[in-house]
């Protein structure tokens, strides 16, 4: 068995970005529920125990509270936040509601830098609290090693028996040196050797896949974007012809999209790819459509009604699968609430009508964007697929501005395709978060060779972004600008004015729609 720590679940938002930055140390984990019993966590051999943060009072009469034994393991034990209270409730200490939350950035100062977890790191950290309980007396035992403005108790230890206490968030983000916290945790106080990685990782996704599948089958919407392509490769390598992936060509998709999809998926992967040309469909029913959100209802509609017809041919398998990520899953886990009440459903094959009864599978829903990314390389997918940008459901209906026409599609196509290859020559296009052409029906005056032309306008826009929520501008290279700009009005008839997009989110949106 694996060398592992079990995180104790007590209902943070954090919890999964707990067990990634274990991930991250290359340290298996795995997260329980808070009140799994001693005997079965002991029968794991954890070399640690982690207790999350939650979002409940200790004294609460409904607090969750975990099964009192697990400190009479004889393992070390980390407490984050609420989990540092819980020592406090179980071995003796005292906590009581803080006269100010803490919440936010804050500043620490380790005053004993002999304590194992603070190991190799200055005496001061930027941390990141959020509590309003406070902890008021140490349990019998244990003793202070950092302090921050509002709290003597910030971090604490009883060494002889391994036991850690953090008021703080080690995990996030905004503690940047938290990571380092906790390696010195999981490698350092429990001994943990670096024996996870992204392959076992697949080796454990595989075995869990087949044993929820057994012999049925299962179907996925393929859409070439980076999570669905990605749980294809993973589930295919579990279960091979059990899985049906359709790929619905809705007419407005990119130059290429759906050849590179058949030659990956059906040619290299010899997966079984449904390949479902409705392009003709969907190009009728938006016909005349200059509305964006009409737009976007049609095809959301039609995609629906294609899938479900779809899925019919393929046997209706009993299995949907989704590559739903675990920033889609609604973040704080309700305790004691039903796991699948919380899934999102996703963005493109979004809202299967109820009747449409399948079990879902989602072997991503752990996971980041980044680590899907690096699944994906070890799975074998090329880069273009792993790490191409985000692409909405709705394709370029939202690039191609009023009525979409065969005509602008084609021309918007053609120009997209230039940006793209262009920042890729260029070494920026996965650097940018995204990159593409818009379409504009804006006709204006120009002249090329002697002839004078009144054509349509190409926007072209690029934005750096970490989630898609806000985004800036990014200032392209001129040069770069400029053999856009020469290759598009050369190469693609029907434009003769290309401009660039210096918005930022907000005040406008990535797309423009
Ligand atoms: P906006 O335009 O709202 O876009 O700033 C934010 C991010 O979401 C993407 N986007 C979509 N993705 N289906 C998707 O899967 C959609 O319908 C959709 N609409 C926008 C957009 O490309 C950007 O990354």
């Amino acid at each position: 068995m694996n060398e592992q720590i079990v995180i104790l679940d007590f209902g943070s938002q954090y919890t999964q970005v707990i067990a990634r930055r274990i991930r991250e140390c290359s340290v298996y984990s795995v997260i329980l529920r808070y009140d799994t019993p001693a005997a079965e966590i002991a029968g794991l051999k954890p070399k640690g125990i982690i207790l999350s943060g939650g979002p409940s009072s200790v004294y609460a009469a409904d607090a969750p509270l975990p099964d009192k034994d697990i400190f009479a393991l004889g393992v070390p034990v980390l407490g984050i936040c609420y989990g540092v209270q819980l020592f406090a409730q179980f071995l003796g200490g005292r906590v009581e509601k803080g006269r100010k939350r803490e919440y936010g950035k804050g500043v620490l100062a380790v005053r004993d830098a002999t304590c194992a977890l603070f190991g190799r790191l200055p005496k001061k950290l930027q941390v990141w609290n959020s509590h309003g309980d406070k902890l008021t007396k140490l349990p019998e035992g244990f003793k202070p090693v950092a302090v921050t403005d509002n709290s003597e108790y910030a971090a604490i230890e009883n060494r002889a028996r391994k036991f850690f206490g953090l008021q703080f968030h080690p995990e996030v983000v905004h503690t940047p040196r938290g990571k380092e916290i906790i390696s010195n945790f999981v490698h350092g106080v429990c001994g943990c050797g670096k024996s996870w990685t992204m392959r076992n990782y697949v080796d454990q996704a595989v075995e869990e896949i087949r044993r929820q599948v057994g012999r049925e089958k299962v179907i996925l919407g393929l859409s070439g974007g980076v999570d669905s392509s990605v749980a294809a490769a993973l589930i295919h390598k579990a279960i091979g012809g059990q899985l049906t992936c359709i790929f619905v060509n809705n007419g407005v998709l990119r130059a290429r999209e759906a050849e590179v999809v058949r030659e990956v998926f059906g040619k290299h992967f010899h997966l079984r790819l449904q390949y479902e040309d409705a392009s003709k469909l969907f190009l009728k029913r938006l016909r005349g459509v200059t509305d964006p959100e009409r737009k976007r209802k049609i095809i959301g509609r039609t995609f629906i009604e294609v899938f479900q017809a779809a899925t019919k041919r393929a046997g209706r398998p009993k299995f949907l699968a989704q590559g739903t990520l675990y920033p889609d899953v609604i973040k704080s886990v309700p305790i004691g609430g039903n796991p699948a009440a919380m899934i999102k459903s996703h963005h493109n094959v979004g809202g299967l009508p109820k009747k449409m009864k399948f079990a879902l599978i989602e072997p991503l829903k752990c996971l980041f964007k980044d680590e899907v990314r690096r699944l994906g390389l070890e799975l074998g997918l090329p880069k273009e697929i792993v790490l191409r940008q985000p692409f909405p459901g709705p394709g370029l209906a939202v690039r191609c501005l009023g009525e979409v026409t065969p005509e602008k599609l084609q021309v918007l196509r053609r120009a997209d395709a230039i940006v793209v290859e262009e920042m890729k020559a260029a070494g920026l296009y996965y650097k940018t978060w995204q990159t593409f052409a818009v379409l504009l029906p804006v006709r204006s005056v120009g002249v090329q060779g002697d002839e004078r032309t009144y054509d349509w306008t190409l926007a072209i826009r690029a934005v750096e972004s970490q989630d898609g929520m806000t985004a800036d501008w990014v200032r392209l290279p001129y040069d770069l600008l400029e053999k856009i700009s020469l290759r598009i009005t050369n190469e693609v008839r029907g434009l003769n004015r290309v401009v660039l997009d210096l918005t930022s989110k907000p005040p406008g949106t990535i797309e423009w729609e």
